[in-house]
């Protein structure tokens, strides 16, 4: 209703405006890293597990892709991410030492839930959920959980959701590098103040709209677009593609930049935007030489540069820039002008933003 929506047109864009609210809420009371934040007896699942394995469907898939980042780099932990609904049908090797990790925004995805029952049917009984509902489900099946707070998603088309699983999965491996040594003090005092400040730095991604609005026109008339982006960014790349596709119908595709090379430049040409995930990180100068390759086609650039990353718009080039370079936790802050750009293409092309053709918010059945 209007009065819900208040000050926007659909549920998509009030939820995306929701993220610092969002964050802070999945955050609050949060006052130091330790295993028991995400239930008792944790400490002990963490000291004895040796790996990680993350199962999940949709946006949940690319934020446990995210993790996967966070988890070997930062904790050391070897992890495994999976398609819940491959996952459940394939014959894999079980390790009872693994920590199997569900994510999910409604913790009743039939493919989620059942692969986390085939997961413990196979001896891995160490579970853990970082969902949305805490009455559901997948809750009820898990040893263990993290409640994000992103409060009732009621567009098909994940956003707050996914970047409050972005900051659930953070303390998480803060809490497995504590535990397996590899997280002082300084470090832990670091991370905390940075995650603290993510509501405000939201905020000011969320100011870059307009500009984003104005990119969305010449998205609107085009079929295709490829999304690229390395490392951390990679997963997030294929969240802006997922996004594009899911609302705006057009066909989109992600590739991490360095594949470009291997098939998707056979593509490009002047009518094939490519948008690109840009942060000033270590991988920043490979990036660029896949944008030059893209450039040297006539692809059309569209950049989401940082503070820290000298990408100057030029014939073809086209760059918004997030006002703050945020290392580790750029992907939950990269994210929000990918969705910000699916929808206002959306809106260019009349599509029902809330409620997608042929997609369910929560598929409960297979
Ligand atoms: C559906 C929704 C997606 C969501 C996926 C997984 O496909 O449309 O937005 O990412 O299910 O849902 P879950 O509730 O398990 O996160």
């Amino acid at each position: 209703s209007a009065v819900e929506l208040g000050p926007y047109q659909h549920y998509m864009q009030k939820e995306i405006f929701e993220q610092p609210r969002a964050i802070a809420d999945t955050l609050e009371g949060v006052s130091g890293i330790m295993p028991e934040l995400f239930g008792d007896g944790a400490h002990k699942v963490f000291k004895g597990v040796d790996s990680v394995l993350i199962l999940a469907c949709g946006t949940s898939y690319y934020s446990g892709l995210t993790a996967k980042y966070w988890l070997e780099s930062i904790a050391r932990i070897p992890v495994n991410v999976e398609i819940a609904s491959e996952y459940r049908y394939r014959d894999s090797v079980p390790n009872p030492n693994s920590l199997v990790v569900t994510i999910s925004q409604s913790g009743e995805t039939a493919d989620t839930l059942a692969a986390l029952k085939h997961a413990r049917a196979q001896g891995m009984q160490h579970t853990l959920t970082i969902c949305n509902v805490a009455t559901s489900a997948m809750v009820r099946e898990s040893q263990l959980a993290y409640i994000t707070r992103a409060g009732v998603e009621v567009g098909v088309a994940s956003t707050k959701a996914f970047t409050t699983q972005l900051a659930a999965l953070f303390l998480l491996t803060l809490a497995l590098a504590q535990t397996r040594g590899l997280l002082s003090d300084e470090q832990e005092a670091e991370h905390l103040k940075a995650m603290r400040h993510l509501p405000a730095a939201l905020q000011s991604v969320l100011a870059l709209e307009p500009s984003i609005a104005a990119w969305a026109e010449a998205f609107a008339r085009k079929e295709n677009a490829l999304f690229l982006g390395r490392g951390l960014h990679y997963p997030i790349a294929l969240e802006g593609a997922l996004k594009l596709k899911e609302i705006t119908y057009i066909h989109a595709e992600a590739y991490a930049a360095g594949e470009l090379k291997h098939g998707p430049l056979a593509l490009v040409t002047e009518e094939m935007p490519v948008v690109t995930v840009a942060p000033n990180d270590a991988l920043i100068e490979k990036l660029k030489s896949n944008m030059q390759e893209v450039r040297a086609r006539g692809g059309q650039l569209y950049v989401f540069a940082d503070a820290g990353s000298s990408i100057a718009s030029s014939e073809g080039v086209h760059v918004i820039r997030l006002p703050e370079h945020y290392g580790l936790l750029s992907p939950i802050l990269h994210v929000v002008p990918l969705q910000l750009l699916a929808y206002h293409t959306a809106l260019a092309r009349g599509t029902d933003v809330d409620k997608p053709r042929n997609l369910a918010k929560s598929v409960t059945v297979e």
